[in-house]
Protein backbone atom coordinates (compact mmCIF):
# COMPACT_ATOMS: atom_id res chain seq x y z
CA UNK A 1 0.00 0.00 0.00
CA UNK A 2 0.99 3.71 -0.43
CA UNK A 3 0.38 4.74 2.78
CA UNK A 4 -1.89 3.74 5.63
CA UNK A 5 -4.74 6.36 6.38
CA UNK A 6 -3.95 6.25 10.27
CA UNK A 7 -0.16 7.76 11.41
CA UNK A 8 1.53 7.99 13.97
CA UNK A 9 3.11 10.35 16.09
CA UNK A 10 6.96 10.10 16.62
CA UNK A 11 8.84 8.77 19.14
CA UNK A 12 9.09 11.27 22.38
CA UNK A 13 12.54 11.77 21.87
CA UNK A 14 12.73 15.03 24.09
CA UNK A 15 8.99 14.72 26.13
CA UNK A 16 10.02 18.38 27.62
CA UNK A 17 10.49 19.91 24.04
CA UNK A 18 6.98 20.67 22.46
CA UNK A 19 8.24 20.27 18.63
CA UNK A 20 8.69 16.21 19.67
CA UNK A 21 5.42 15.49 20.04
CA UNK A 22 4.36 17.13 16.55
CA UNK A 23 7.02 15.83 14.01
CA UNK A 24 4.71 14.18 11.49
CA UNK A 25 5.99 10.42 10.74
CA UNK A 26 5.49 9.22 7.44
CA UNK A 27 4.12 5.45 6.00
CA UNK A 28 5.17 6.37 2.33
CA UNK A 29 6.79 3.33 0.83
CA UNK A 30 8.61 4.59 -1.94
CA UNK A 31 9.48 1.08 -3.75
CA UNK A 32 6.18 0.21 -3.77
CA UNK A 33 4.70 -0.32 -7.70
CA UNK A 34 1.98 1.84 -6.64
CA UNK A 35 4.32 4.84 -5.44
CA UNK A 36 6.76 4.57 -8.38
CA UNK A 37 3.72 4.49 -11.12
CA UNK A 38 2.55 7.66 -9.56
CA UNK A 39 5.82 9.41 -9.35
CA UNK A 40 6.27 8.51 -13.11
CA UNK A 41 3.16 9.52 -14.56
CA UNK A 42 4.03 13.21 -12.40
CA UNK A 43 7.25 13.62 -13.43
CA UNK A 44 5.67 13.08 -17.42
CA UNK A 45 3.21 15.78 -16.44
CA UNK A 46 6.63 17.96 -15.14
CA UNK A 47 8.91 17.56 -18.01
CA UNK A 48 5.49 18.71 -20.30
CA UNK A 49 5.63 21.77 -18.14
CA UNK A 50 9.42 22.33 -17.86
CA UNK A 51 9.77 22.77 -21.79
CA UNK A 52 6.79 24.50 -22.26
CA UNK A 53 8.26 27.18 -19.58
CA UNK A 54 11.41 26.74 -21.25
CA UNK A 55 9.93 27.83 -24.89
CA UNK A 56 8.12 30.44 -23.04
CA UNK A 57 11.24 31.70 -21.40
CA UNK A 58 12.64 32.35 -25.06
CA UNK A 59 10.23 35.12 -25.54
CA UNK A 60 9.09 35.83 -29.22
CA UNK A 61 10.12 35.09 -32.56
CA UNK A 62 13.95 34.54 -32.95
CA UNK A 63 13.55 37.82 -36.08
CA UNK A 64 12.17 39.96 -33.36
CA UNK A 65 15.17 38.48 -30.72
CA UNK A 66 17.68 39.46 -33.66
CA UNK A 67 16.03 42.79 -34.07
CA UNK A 68 16.38 43.65 -30.35
CA UNK A 69 19.57 42.64 -29.71
CA UNK A 70 21.28 44.33 -33.25
CA UNK A 71 19.36 47.83 -31.23
CA UNK A 72 21.89 47.06 -28.59
CA UNK A 73 19.04 46.41 -25.66
CA UNK A 74 19.19 43.77 -23.18
CA UNK A 75 16.29 40.55 -23.61
CA UNK A 76 13.73 41.41 -21.31
CA UNK A 77 14.44 38.13 -19.01
CA UNK A 78 18.13 39.30 -18.88
CA UNK A 79 16.97 42.73 -17.59
CA UNK A 80 15.31 41.20 -14.64
CA UNK A 81 18.04 39.03 -13.80
CA UNK A 82 20.62 42.01 -13.27
CA UNK A 83 17.95 44.38 -11.61
CA UNK A 84 17.88 41.86 -8.69
CA UNK A 85 20.45 40.97 -6.05
CA UNK A 86 22.71 38.58 -6.96
CA UNK A 87 22.12 34.98 -5.49
CA UNK A 88 18.05 36.20 -4.94
CA UNK A 89 15.16 34.13 -6.34
CA UNK A 90 13.16 35.85 -9.09
CA UNK A 91 9.24 34.33 -7.92
CA UNK A 92 8.21 34.88 -11.31
CA UNK A 93 4.24 34.97 -11.55
CA UNK A 94 2.06 33.42 -14.31
CA UNK A 95 4.80 32.47 -17.07
CA UNK A 96 1.81 30.18 -18.65
CA UNK A 97 -0.57 33.47 -19.12
CA UNK A 98 -1.63 33.54 -23.04
CA UNK A 99 -0.83 30.27 -23.85
CA UNK A 100 -3.13 28.89 -26.35
CA UNK A 101 -5.49 31.22 -25.56
CA UNK A 102 -5.68 33.92 -28.95
CA UNK A 103 -6.17 31.09 -32.09
CA UNK A 104 -3.37 31.08 -34.43
CA UNK A 105 -1.06 33.79 -32.77
CA UNK A 106 1.55 32.68 -29.62
CA UNK A 107 1.77 35.26 -26.94
CA UNK A 108 4.45 33.56 -24.77
CA UNK A 109 4.33 35.03 -20.93
CA UNK A 110 1.51 37.40 -22.13
CA UNK A 111 4.21 39.49 -23.87
CA UNK A 112 4.97 40.86 -20.07
CA UNK A 113 7.12 39.25 -17.62
CA UNK A 114 6.05 39.69 -13.83
CA UNK A 115 7.40 39.02 -10.77
CA UNK A 116 8.25 39.45 -7.17
CA UNK A 117 12.32 40.07 -6.83
CA UNK A 118 14.59 41.75 -3.80
CA UNK A 119 16.55 44.95 -4.92
CA UNK A 120 19.42 46.18 -3.13
CA UNK A 121 17.57 44.21 0.01
CA UNK A 122 14.01 45.71 -0.84
CA UNK A 123 11.34 43.02 -1.96
CA UNK A 124 9.73 44.49 -5.24
CA UNK A 125 7.66 43.84 -8.04
CA UNK A 126 9.07 43.91 -11.31
CA UNK A 127 6.75 44.38 -14.07
CA UNK A 128 8.93 43.98 -17.83
CA UNK A 129 7.56 44.12 -21.18
CA UNK A 130 8.68 41.98 -23.98
CA UNK A 131 9.04 43.73 -26.96
CA UNK A 132 9.74 40.46 -28.75
CA UNK A 133 7.06 39.83 -28.75
CA UNK A 134 4.10 42.03 -31.04
CA UNK A 135 6.39 44.70 -30.06
CA UNK A 136 5.19 44.70 -26.39
CA UNK A 137 1.77 45.79 -27.31
CA UNK A 138 -0.89 44.55 -24.64
CA UNK A 139 -3.46 41.70 -25.39
CA UNK A 140 -6.33 41.40 -23.21
CA UNK A 141 -3.83 38.73 -21.05
CA UNK A 142 -1.00 41.34 -20.79
CA UNK A 143 -3.40 43.78 -19.41
CA UNK A 144 -4.97 41.51 -17.09
CA UNK A 145 -1.59 40.31 -16.11
CA UNK A 146 -0.20 43.61 -15.59
CA UNK A 147 -3.19 44.47 -13.33
CA UNK A 148 -2.93 41.31 -11.29
CA UNK A 149 1.06 42.16 -10.46
CA UNK A 150 -0.36 46.28 -9.56
CA UNK A 151 -3.00 43.79 -7.49
CA UNK A 152 -0.23 42.29 -5.70
CA UNK A 153 2.02 44.88 -5.13
CA UNK A 154 -0.72 46.99 -3.59
CA UNK A 155 -1.68 43.76 -1.34
CA UNK A 156 1.47 43.62 -0.51
CA UNK A 157 3.09 46.64 0.13
CA UNK A 158 5.61 46.28 -2.10
CA UNK A 159 7.77 48.92 -4.79
CA UNK A 160 6.85 48.62 -8.55
CA UNK A 161 9.83 48.64 -10.79
CA UNK A 162 8.92 49.39 -14.36
CA UNK A 163 11.01 47.85 -17.53
CA UNK A 164 8.64 49.24 -19.75
CA UNK A 165 9.20 48.99 -24.05
CA UNK A 166 6.12 48.66 -25.55
CA UNK A 167 3.86 50.38 -28.34
CA UNK A 168 0.90 50.49 -26.20
CA UNK A 169 -2.66 49.08 -26.83
CA UNK A 170 -2.65 45.77 -28.90
CA UNK A 171 -4.92 47.53 -31.90
CA UNK A 172 -6.75 44.48 -33.00
CA UNK A 173 -7.93 43.93 -29.57
CA UNK A 174 -8.92 47.45 -28.34
CA UNK A 175 -12.17 46.10 -27.75
CA UNK A 176 -10.95 44.42 -25.16
CA UNK A 177 -8.39 46.26 -23.68
CA UNK A 178 -9.15 49.58 -23.52
CA UNK A 179 -12.75 50.22 -22.50
CA UNK A 180 -13.99 48.63 -19.65
CA UNK A 181 -13.08 48.83 -15.80
CA UNK A 182 -10.21 46.68 -15.38
CA UNK A 183 -8.67 46.94 -18.60
CA UNK A 184 -5.85 49.31 -19.87
CA UNK A 185 -6.65 52.62 -17.83
CA UNK A 186 -6.98 51.15 -14.21
CA UNK A 187 -3.11 50.49 -15.00
CA UNK A 188 -2.85 54.48 -14.38
CA UNK A 189 -5.59 54.10 -11.76
CA UNK A 190 -3.54 51.57 -9.42
CA UNK A 191 0.14 53.98 -10.46
CA UNK A 192 -1.57 56.83 -8.61
CA UNK A 193 -3.60 55.17 -5.93
CA UNK A 194 -0.30 53.08 -4.94
CA UNK A 195 1.97 56.59 -4.79
CA UNK A 196 -0.95 57.58 -2.60
CA UNK A 197 -0.66 55.07 -0.13
CA UNK A 198 3.19 55.48 -0.20
CA UNK A 199 4.60 52.58 -1.74
CA UNK A 200 6.77 53.21 -4.49
CA UNK A 201 6.42 53.67 -8.38
CA UNK A 202 9.39 53.44 -10.46
CA UNK A 203 9.76 53.25 -14.58
CA UNK A 204 12.45 52.62 -16.75
CA UNK A 205 11.82 53.30 -20.23
CA UNK A 206 14.21 50.47 -22.54
CA UNK A 207 11.96 51.29 -25.72
CA UNK A 208 8.83 53.05 -26.96
CA UNK A 209 5.99 54.10 -24.74
CA UNK A 210 3.13 55.59 -26.96
CA UNK A 211 0.12 56.76 -26.33
CA UNK A 212 -1.59 55.70 -23.06
CA UNK A 213 2.05 53.32 -22.62
CA UNK A 214 3.29 56.85 -21.90
CA UNK A 215 1.39 57.58 -18.73
CA UNK A 216 3.30 54.63 -17.11
CA UNK A 217 6.73 56.46 -16.41
CA UNK A 218 4.63 59.53 -16.76
CA UNK A 219 2.46 58.02 -13.13
CA UNK A 220 5.48 57.32 -11.59
CA UNK A 221 7.79 58.71 -9.14
CA UNK A 222 10.74 58.56 -10.71
CA UNK A 223 11.57 58.05 -14.12
CA UNK A 224 14.67 56.55 -16.02
CA UNK A 225 14.97 56.66 -19.63
CA UNK A 226 17.51 55.03 -21.81
CA UNK A 227 18.83 58.13 -24.78
CA UNK A 228 18.77 56.86 -28.48
CA UNK A 229 16.28 54.16 -27.63
CA UNK A 230 13.55 55.25 -25.00
CA UNK A 231 11.01 57.35 -26.73
CA UNK A 232 7.59 58.64 -25.01
CA UNK A 233 5.02 60.58 -26.60
CA UNK A 234 1.29 60.98 -26.83
CA UNK A 235 1.22 60.34 -30.64
CA UNK A 236 4.58 58.96 -32.10
CA UNK A 237 6.00 60.28 -35.50
CA UNK A 238 3.16 58.66 -38.20
CA UNK A 239 0.29 59.91 -36.08
CA UNK A 240 1.98 63.49 -35.82
CA UNK A 241 2.29 63.95 -39.46
CA UNK A 242 -0.94 62.20 -40.16
CA UNK A 243 -2.71 64.98 -37.63
CA UNK A 244 -0.76 67.95 -38.11
CA UNK A 245 1.33 67.48 -41.18
CA UNK A 246 4.52 68.52 -39.06
CA UNK A 247 7.53 65.59 -39.51
CA UNK A 248 9.83 65.18 -36.61
CA UNK A 249 12.12 61.78 -35.67
CA UNK A 250 11.56 59.94 -32.60
CA UNK A 251 14.19 61.23 -30.58
CA UNK A 252 13.31 64.59 -31.37
CA UNK A 253 9.71 63.87 -30.39
CA UNK A 254 10.26 62.00 -27.24
CA UNK A 255 13.99 60.60 -26.67
CA UNK A 256 15.70 60.57 -23.77
CA UNK A 257 17.58 63.99 -23.94
CA UNK A 258 14.57 65.85 -24.97
CA UNK A 259 12.64 64.38 -21.67
CA UNK A 260 15.41 65.09 -19.54
CA UNK A 261 16.72 68.27 -20.13
CA UNK A 262 13.44 70.24 -21.71
CA UNK A 263 10.20 68.51 -21.12
CA UNK A 264 11.16 67.39 -17.65
CA UNK A 265 9.25 64.61 -18.09
CA UNK A 266 11.99 62.22 -16.95
CA UNK A 267 14.33 62.42 -14.27
CA UNK A 268 17.67 60.26 -15.32
CA UNK A 269 19.48 59.77 -18.36
CA UNK A 270 20.82 56.42 -18.69
CA UNK A 271 22.90 55.68 -22.03
CA UNK A 272 22.10 51.63 -21.89
CA UNK A 273 20.00 48.82 -20.84
CA UNK A 274 22.72 48.15 -18.02
CA UNK A 275 23.37 51.57 -16.86
CA UNK A 276 19.28 52.49 -16.33
CA UNK A 277 19.82 49.06 -14.12
CA UNK A 278 21.80 50.71 -12.49
CA UNK A 279 20.24 53.65 -11.69
CA UNK A 280 16.92 51.97 -11.03
CA UNK A 281 18.92 50.07 -8.28
CA UNK A 282 20.28 52.92 -6.81
CA UNK A 283 16.35 54.67 -6.64
CA UNK A 284 15.32 51.75 -4.40
CA UNK A 285 17.88 52.20 -2.14
CA UNK A 286 17.16 55.71 -1.85
CA UNK A 287 13.42 55.15 -0.92
CA UNK A 288 13.87 54.77 2.44
CA UNK A 289 11.63 51.39 2.78
CA UNK A 290 11.92 48.28 4.86
CA UNK A 291 14.58 45.44 3.59
CA UNK A 292 13.24 42.27 4.05
CA UNK A 293 15.11 38.75 4.40
CA UNK A 294 14.87 35.41 2.71
CA UNK A 295 14.09 33.61 5.25
CA UNK A 296 12.26 35.94 6.97
CA UNK A 297 11.97 35.14 10.29
CA UNK A 298 15.33 32.62 12.34
CA UNK A 299 12.92 31.34 15.00
CA UNK A 300 14.06 32.87 18.26
CA UNK A 301 15.72 31.09 21.33
CA UNK A 302 16.85 28.55 19.25
CA UNK A 303 20.60 27.36 19.59
CA UNK A 304 21.39 26.92 16.20
CA UNK A 305 19.46 29.74 14.28
CA UNK A 306 19.10 27.51 11.23
CA UNK A 307 15.50 26.83 9.53
CA UNK A 308 14.77 23.53 10.02
CA UNK A 309 14.31 21.49 6.95
CA UNK A 310 11.57 19.07 6.05
CA UNK A 311 12.34 15.72 7.52
CA UNK A 312 11.29 13.66 4.29
CA UNK A 313 12.32 14.52 0.97
CA UNK A 314 10.20 16.79 -1.28
CA UNK A 315 10.66 14.89 -4.49
CA UNK A 316 8.50 12.36 -2.93
CA UNK A 317 5.49 14.03 -3.09
CA UNK A 318 5.42 13.26 -6.97
CA UNK A 319 4.96 9.52 -5.78
CA UNK A 320 2.25 10.46 -3.01
CA UNK A 321 0.31 12.22 -5.52
CA UNK A 322 0.72 11.40 -8.75
CA UNK A 323 -1.81 11.72 -11.35
CA UNK A 324 -4.82 10.40 -10.83
CA UNK A 325 -7.33 12.42 -8.75
CA UNK A 326 -9.30 10.15 -8.28
CA UNK A 327 -7.20 8.68 -5.38
CA UNK A 328 -7.09 9.87 -1.68
CA UNK A 329 -3.95 12.08 -1.40
CA UNK A 330 -3.19 11.59 2.43
CA UNK A 331 -2.49 15.00 2.80
CA UNK A 332 -0.56 14.86 5.98
CA UNK A 333 2.23 13.13 3.57
CA UNK A 334 1.96 16.42 2.05
CA UNK A 335 2.20 18.85 4.99
CA UNK A 336 5.10 16.74 5.90
CA UNK A 337 7.37 17.61 3.47
CA UNK A 338 5.99 21.36 3.29
CA UNK A 339 6.67 22.56 6.70
CA UNK A 340 10.22 23.13 8.48
CA UNK A 341 11.09 20.16 10.66
CA UNK A 342 7.80 18.24 9.56
CA UNK A 343 6.31 19.75 12.78
CA UNK A 344 2.74 20.21 13.06
CA UNK A 345 0.68 21.13 15.80
CA UNK A 346 -2.84 19.57 14.66
CA UNK A 347 -5.82 21.05 15.81
CA UNK A 348 -8.87 19.04 16.34
CA UNK A 349 -7.14 16.31 15.01
CA UNK A 350 -9.78 13.64 15.81
CA UNK A 351 -13.00 15.77 14.61
CA UNK A 352 -13.88 16.49 11.44
CA UNK A 353 -10.88 14.85 9.99
CA UNK A 354 -11.49 14.87 6.18
CA UNK A 355 -10.16 18.94 6.84
CA UNK A 356 -6.69 19.05 8.66
CA UNK A 357 -5.74 22.06 10.63
CA UNK A 358 -2.94 22.97 12.64
CA UNK A 359 -0.29 25.46 13.06
CA UNK A 360 3.20 24.98 11.45
CA UNK A 361 6.27 27.50 9.96
CA UNK A 362 7.43 27.84 6.67
CA UNK A 363 11.24 28.89 6.61
CA UNK A 364 10.68 30.19 10.53
CA UNK A 365 7.13 32.16 9.99
CA UNK A 366 4.34 30.87 11.84
CA UNK A 367 1.34 29.33 9.57
CA UNK A 368 -1.76 28.09 10.25
CA UNK A 369 -2.53 25.27 7.54
CA UNK A 370 -5.93 24.07 6.53
CA UNK A 371 -5.96 20.80 4.36
CA UNK A 372 -8.15 18.62 2.82
CA UNK A 373 -8.20 15.21 3.56
CA UNK A 374 -11.57 14.21 1.42
CA UNK A 375 -14.46 15.59 0.98
CA UNK A 376 -16.12 18.36 3.35
CA UNK A 377 -18.77 17.50 5.60
CA UNK A 378 -20.96 19.39 8.47
CA UNK A 379 -18.05 19.03 11.15
CA UNK A 380 -15.11 19.34 9.54
CA UNK A 381 -16.64 22.94 7.79
CA UNK A 382 -17.48 23.67 11.12
CA UNK A 383 -13.76 23.17 12.71
CA UNK A 384 -12.30 25.20 9.89
CA UNK A 385 -14.15 27.69 10.39
CA UNK A 386 -12.98 28.00 14.09
CA UNK A 387 -9.81 28.03 13.02
CA UNK A 388 -9.40 30.30 11.07
CA UNK A 389 -11.18 32.40 13.41
CA UNK A 390 -8.45 31.37 15.67
CA UNK A 391 -5.76 32.47 13.31
CA UNK A 392 -7.36 35.80 12.60
CA UNK A 393 -7.35 36.56 16.30
CA UNK A 394 -4.14 35.75 16.82
CA UNK A 395 -2.72 36.99 13.35
CA UNK A 396 -1.28 34.25 11.60
CA UNK A 397 -1.12 33.94 8.04
CA UNK A 398 -3.24 31.13 6.40
CA UNK A 399 -2.59 28.70 3.94
CA UNK A 400 -4.70 26.35 2.29
CA UNK A 401 -3.59 23.01 0.99
CA UNK A 402 -6.64 22.74 -1.94
CA UNK A 403 -7.76 19.10 -2.96
CA UNK A 404 -11.45 19.52 -2.86
CA UNK A 405 -14.07 17.49 -4.84
CA UNK A 406 -17.13 18.91 -2.83
CA UNK A 407 -19.40 19.57 -0.35
CA UNK A 408 -20.97 16.29 1.31
CA UNK A 409 -24.44 15.66 -0.71
CA UNK A 410 -27.67 13.64 0.04
CA UNK A 411 -30.45 13.37 2.66
CA UNK A 412 -28.01 13.27 5.37
CA UNK A 413 -25.95 15.59 5.06
CA UNK A 414 -28.56 18.54 4.06
CA UNK A 415 -30.49 17.33 7.12
CA UNK A 416 -27.43 18.19 9.11
CA UNK A 417 -27.29 21.56 7.87
CA UNK A 418 -24.21 20.88 5.23
CA UNK A 419 -25.78 24.02 3.60
CA UNK A 420 -25.57 26.55 6.45
CA UNK A 421 -22.33 24.92 7.93
CA UNK A 422 -20.36 25.24 4.54
CA UNK A 423 -21.31 28.73 4.79
CA UNK A 424 -19.37 29.32 8.14
CA UNK A 425 -16.41 27.92 6.27
CA UNK A 426 -17.07 30.10 3.02
CA UNK A 427 -17.97 33.48 5.29
CA UNK A 428 -14.60 32.84 7.91
CA UNK A 429 -12.66 32.49 4.60
CA UNK A 430 -13.97 35.73 3.05
CA UNK A 431 -13.66 37.52 6.12
CA UNK A 432 -10.04 36.77 7.50
CA UNK A 433 -7.92 39.61 6.97
CA UNK A 434 -4.82 38.06 7.60
CA UNK A 435 -2.38 36.89 4.29
CA UNK A 436 -3.96 34.04 2.93
CA UNK A 437 -1.83 31.49 0.60
CA UNK A 438 -3.60 29.30 -1.54
CA UNK A 439 -1.89 25.59 -3.37
CA UNK A 440 -4.05 23.58 -5.29
CA UNK A 441 -2.43 20.25 -5.43
CA UNK A 442 -5.09 18.05 -6.56
CA UNK A 443 -9.28 19.10 -6.97
CA UNK A 444 -10.90 22.50 -7.00
CA UNK A 445 -14.14 21.76 -7.81
CA UNK A 446 -17.57 23.05 -6.66
CA UNK A 447 -18.23 25.38 -3.68
CA UNK A 448 -15.33 23.29 -2.18
CA UNK A 449 -13.31 25.69 -4.30
CA UNK A 450 -14.83 28.54 -2.32
CA UNK A 451 -14.02 26.94 0.89
CA UNK A 452 -10.37 26.64 0.55
CA UNK A 453 -9.86 29.69 -0.63
CA UNK A 454 -9.95 29.68 -3.98
CA UNK A 455 -9.39 33.28 -6.66
CA UNK A 456 -12.67 34.38 -5.91
CA UNK A 457 -11.76 34.89 -1.89
CA UNK A 458 -8.67 36.78 -2.42
CA UNK A 459 -5.57 34.76 -1.44
CA UNK A 460 -2.47 36.72 -1.42
CA UNK A 461 -1.14 34.05 -3.84
CA UNK A 462 -2.62 30.99 -5.28
CA UNK A 463 -0.47 28.13 -7.34
CA UNK A 464 -1.65 25.31 -8.76
CA UNK A 465 0.39 21.63 -9.16
CA UNK A 466 0.65 20.61 -12.68
CA UNK A 467 -2.06 17.31 -11.84
CA UNK A 468 -4.40 19.99 -10.27
CA UNK A 469 -7.65 20.31 -11.85
CA UNK A 470 -10.30 22.54 -11.60
CA UNK A 471 -13.98 23.36 -12.37
CA UNK A 472 -17.36 23.43 -11.02
CA UNK A 473 -17.08 19.18 -11.35
CA UNK A 474 -15.68 16.45 -13.26
CA UNK A 475 -16.29 16.48 -16.66
CA UNK A 476 -18.30 13.21 -16.28
CA UNK A 477 -20.75 14.27 -13.15
CA UNK A 478 -20.57 17.01 -15.36
CA UNK A 479 -21.91 14.72 -18.68
CA UNK A 480 -24.44 13.21 -16.27
CA UNK A 481 -25.94 16.07 -15.37
CA UNK A 482 -26.62 17.05 -18.62
CA UNK A 483 -27.78 13.57 -19.51
CA UNK A 484 -30.35 14.37 -16.51
CA UNK A 485 -31.60 17.44 -17.51
CA UNK A 486 -32.66 16.28 -20.92
CA UNK A 487 -29.51 16.96 -23.37
CA UNK A 488 -27.28 13.94 -24.72
CA UNK A 489 -23.75 13.93 -23.35
CA UNK A 490 -21.62 14.66 -26.26
CA UNK A 491 -17.93 13.17 -26.10
CA UNK A 492 -17.35 16.40 -27.28
CA UNK A 493 -18.36 18.30 -24.43
CA UNK A 494 -16.54 16.10 -21.89
CA UNK A 495 -13.29 16.23 -23.93
CA UNK A 496 -13.96 20.27 -23.52
CA UNK A 497 -14.75 20.14 -20.00
CA UNK A 498 -11.41 17.84 -19.58
CA UNK A 499 -9.28 20.18 -21.25
CA UNK A 500 -10.90 23.73 -19.52
CA UNK A 501 -10.34 21.78 -16.07
CA UNK A 502 -6.15 20.99 -16.53
CA UNK A 503 -3.95 23.44 -14.79
CA UNK A 504 -2.54 24.56 -18.21
CA UNK A 505 -5.76 26.41 -18.87
CA UNK A 506 -6.41 28.11 -15.57
CA UNK A 507 -2.39 29.40 -15.46
CA UNK A 508 -3.42 30.32 -19.62
CA UNK A 509 -6.42 32.59 -18.33
CA UNK A 510 -4.54 33.85 -14.62
CA UNK A 511 -6.84 31.99 -12.70
CA UNK A 512 -4.07 31.42 -10.55
CA UNK A 513 -0.56 33.12 -9.89
CA UNK A 514 1.38 30.05 -11.95
CA UNK A 515 1.84 26.47 -12.13
CA UNK A 516 4.61 25.05 -9.35
CA UNK A 517 6.58 21.74 -9.26
CA UNK A 518 5.31 20.21 -6.08
CA UNK A 519 8.37 19.84 -4.63
CA UNK A 520 8.82 23.79 -4.90
CA UNK A 521 6.28 24.48 -3.01
CA UNK A 522 7.94 25.02 0.17
CA UNK A 523 10.20 27.53 -1.54
CA UNK A 524 7.36 29.41 -2.91
CA UNK A 525 5.31 29.54 -0.32
CA UNK A 526 8.28 30.96 2.13
CA UNK A 527 9.03 33.85 -1.19
CA UNK A 528 5.46 34.45 -0.89
CA UNK A 529 5.00 34.45 2.84
CA UNK A 530 8.41 37.08 2.82
CA UNK A 531 6.67 39.54 -0.12
CA UNK A 532 3.57 39.21 2.44
CA UNK A 533 5.00 40.05 5.50
CA UNK A 534 8.61 41.52 4.45
CA UNK A 535 9.07 44.43 7.39
CA UNK A 536 5.81 45.89 7.49
CA UNK A 537 3.00 45.61 10.21
CA UNK A 538 0.12 44.22 9.43
CA UNK A 539 -3.31 46.10 10.34
CA UNK A 540 -5.57 43.82 11.15
CA UNK A 541 -8.98 43.90 11.89
CA UNK A 542 -11.17 40.88 10.85
CA UNK A 543 -14.70 41.51 11.00
CA UNK A 544 -16.89 38.38 10.19
CA UNK A 545 -20.05 38.40 8.75
CA UNK A 546 -23.22 36.71 10.09
CA UNK A 547 -22.46 33.21 11.02
CA UNK A 548 -25.73 31.28 10.42
CA UNK A 549 -25.74 28.96 13.86
N1 LIG B 1 -1.10 46.45 -32.16
C1 LIG B 1 -0.90 45.22 -32.67
N2 LIG B 1 0.25 44.81 -33.20
C2 LIG B 1 1.25 45.69 -33.24
C3 LIG B 1 1.14 47.00 -32.75
C4 LIG B 1 -0.10 47.37 -32.18
N3 LIG B 1 -0.29 48.57 -31.62
N4 LIG B 1 2.30 47.63 -32.91
C5 LIG B 1 3.12 46.75 -33.48
N5 LIG B 1 2.49 45.58 -33.69
C6 LIG B 1 3.06 44.36 -34.28
C7 LIG B 1 3.63 44.57 -35.66
O1 LIG B 1 2.62 44.41 -36.62
C8 LIG B 1 4.67 43.48 -35.76
O2 LIG B 1 4.02 42.24 -35.98
P1 LIG B 1 4.75 41.09 -36.83
O3 LIG B 1 5.99 40.75 -36.10
O4 LIG B 1 3.76 39.98 -36.84
O5 LIG B 1 5.02 41.69 -38.18
C9 LIG B 1 5.21 43.41 -34.34
O6 LIG B 1 4.20 43.99 -33.50
C10 LIG B 1 6.48 44.19 -34.14
O7 LIG B 1 6.30 45.50 -34.66
P2 LIG B 1 7.48 46.25 -35.47
O8 LIG B 1 6.97 47.59 -35.90
O9 LIG B 1 8.03 45.35 -36.52
O10 LIG B 1 8.58 46.34 -34.33
P3 LIG B 1 9.43 47.56 -33.83
O11 LIG B 1 10.16 47.05 -32.65
O12 LIG B 1 10.24 48.14 -34.91
O13 LIG B 1 8.39 48.69 -33.36
C11 LIG B 1 6.56 49.61 -32.12
C12 LIG B 1 7.51 48.42 -32.31
C13 LIG B 1 5.56 49.19 -31.06
C14 LIG B 1 7.36 50.80 -31.63
C15 LIG B 1 5.89 50.02 -33.45
O14 LIG B 1 5.37 48.87 -34.06
C16 LIG B 1 4.77 51.00 -33.25
O15 LIG B 1 5.01 52.18 -33.15
N6 LIG B 1 3.51 50.52 -33.20
C17 LIG B 1 2.35 51.36 -33.07
C18 LIG B 1 2.23 51.85 -31.65
C19 LIG B 1 0.97 52.66 -31.41
O16 LIG B 1 0.75 53.70 -31.97
N7 LIG B 1 0.14 52.11 -30.53
C20 LIG B 1 -1.04 52.74 -30.11
C21 LIG B 1 -1.06 52.62 -28.64
S1 LIG B 1 -2.50 53.21 -27.89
Amino acid sequence: ALCSSSRSIASYTHPHHASAISILSTTVDTSSPEFQGNARQMQQLLDGMTNLHTTIARGGPQKARDKHIARGKMLPRDRVTSLIDPGTSFLELSALAGHDVYPGESVPAGGIITGIGTVEGVTCMIVANDSTVKGGTYYPITVKKHLRAQAIAQENKLPCIYLVDSGGANLPYQADVFPDKEHFGRIFFNQARMSSLGIPQISVVMGPCTAGGAYVPAMSDETIIVENQGTIFLAGPPLVKAATGEIVSAEDLGGGQLHSTISGVTDYLAVDDAHAIVLARRSIANLNYPKTTFPLHIPSGESSPTIKEPLYDANELNGIVGTNLRRQIPVHEVIARIVDGSEFAEFKRDYGNTLVTGFARIYGTQVGIVANNGILFSESSLKGAHFIQLCSQRNIPLVFLQNISGFMVGADAEKGGIAKNGAKLVTAVACADVPKFTVVFGSSAGAGNYGMCGRAYSPRFLFMWPNAKIGVMGSEQLSAVMEAVGRTADPELKARIDRESEAIFSSARLWDDGVIPPAQTRHVLGLSLAAALGGKAEDVGTRFGVFRM
